[in-house]
């Protein structure tokens, strides 16, 4: 499967953009583990322009990331046109465009999903940034606004003859917000509509090595994107990967094993939101180099950061009596804390 002219292995699986969840710091871990395509969390294009700092910091990509998409999202054409200029001088892969954010700041204010409500705008948009830049764009949104507009079909022709190069659709509504499940069906009706020649990526629920392969092999799609699956779980792709070539199961990482990967991840999160900032040259970013460089008493915005991937984790799932520790794992401030109880937690 090729976008554009960027070429993927077979049955490439891709990590969903997600907001406040897929910095650098995730991406690499999820990379290293088999990610094929990866995305930034979605970038306002009035704030790029406005040039807010935290919007040019989630412009930051790194060559071991390729292929990546920065993802851009907003209501007025112009600007979405400026705001892919802009981001396209970050050397990007590829510019994604988010048409399907259901929360309300964003689709409240005609963006991300609103926009499946002006269809018209919504075309004239992705065609002005495909206009704007030399790089391939995509779109990725939802099945319709609600069960009575699910309007996928149709749409997707018009945005392939808009000039993107791939479609990326979640199987639900704007009006599911993340409730119900995710149907597929329609993913995979405009998979097999002859009229379409751009690759399709399907998205929504796969939580497993075998959903991911009946993805595949039931709906057709060029690519199957994870997205919530994979927080707190980056090692998912190695095991989808490896279902995919084998037909079974990968043995599981060891406890052990699967706890210095989240302690890696911390550290990773610690090094981009706490150290690159103030000394990008010179960054710690070994635990020992944390210890040395005297930060591992502080309070991180890093560690903060970590805490959705420690609660979504299932590294400790099914440990009897384990909510004490877990909500101290959850209220630790520093590495140090954090990762006495990390390590003193046995199976
Ligand atoms: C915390 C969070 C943040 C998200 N942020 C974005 C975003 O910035 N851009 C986007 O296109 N989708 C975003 N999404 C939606 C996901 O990319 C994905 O479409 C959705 O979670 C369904 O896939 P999943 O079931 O594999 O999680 C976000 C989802 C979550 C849970």
């Amino acid at each position: 499967m090729n976008i554009s002219n960027i070429e993927f292995p077979d049955k490439p699986l891709f990590l969903a953009p997600m907001e406040d969840v897929t910095d650098p710091a995730f991406r690499l871990l999820c990379k290293r583990f088999g990610a094929d395509m990866l995305y930034t969390e979605f970038v306002s294009s009035e704030a790029l322009i406005r040039s807010v700092n935290r919007t040019q910091q989630k412009l930051t990509i790194y060559d071991e990331e390729r292929p990546i998409a920065i993802q851009i999202y907003g209501h007025d054409p112009d600007s979405m046109a400026e705001a892919a200029r802009i981001a396209e001088e970050a050397q990007p892969d590829i510019i994604d465009i988010n048409f399907g954010c259901p929360v309300k700041k964003v689709a409240g204010k005609g963006a991300g999903a609103g926009l499946l409500k002006e269809i018209p705008k919504m075309l004239q948009i992705t065609s002005e940034v495909v206009k704007a830049v030399k790089l391939p764009v995509t779109v990725k949104t939802r099945l319709g606004w609600d069960d009575d507009n699910k309007i996928i079909v149709d749409l997707a022709e018009q945005l392939q003859d808009c000039g993107i190069q791939a479609l990326t659709i979640h199987g639900r509504t704007r009006a599911q917000m993340y409730k119900g499940d995710a149907d597929w069906t329609l993913i995979g009706d405009v998979k097999n509509n002859a009229r379409m020649k751009i690759p399709i990526i399907g998205n929504g629920d796969v939580t497993s090595p075998e959903r991911a392969l009946e993805c595949f092999n039931r709906y057709g799609v060029d690519a199957v994107m994870i997205g919530r699956a994979a927080i707190g779980r980056p090692w998912l792709f190695s095991e989808v990967k490896h279902y995919f070539a084998t037909g079974e199961n990968k043995p599981l990482l060891s406890f052990e094993e699967q706890k210095a990967i989240l302690k890696e991840h911390v550290i990773a999160s610690v090094k981009w939101l706490d150290i690159d900032d103030e000394d990008p040259e010179n960054n710690p970013f070994t635990l020992s180099e944390c210890i040395i460089n005297d930060i591992y008493n502080k309070r991180l915005k890093g560690i903060i950061h970590s805490r959705r991937h420690i609660a979504a984790t299932p590294v400790f799932k099914g440990i009897p009596n384990f909510k004490d520790t877990r909500i101290a794992m959850l209220r630790a401030e520093t590495l140090k804390e954090l990762f006495f109880i990390i390590d003193s937690v046995n199976i």
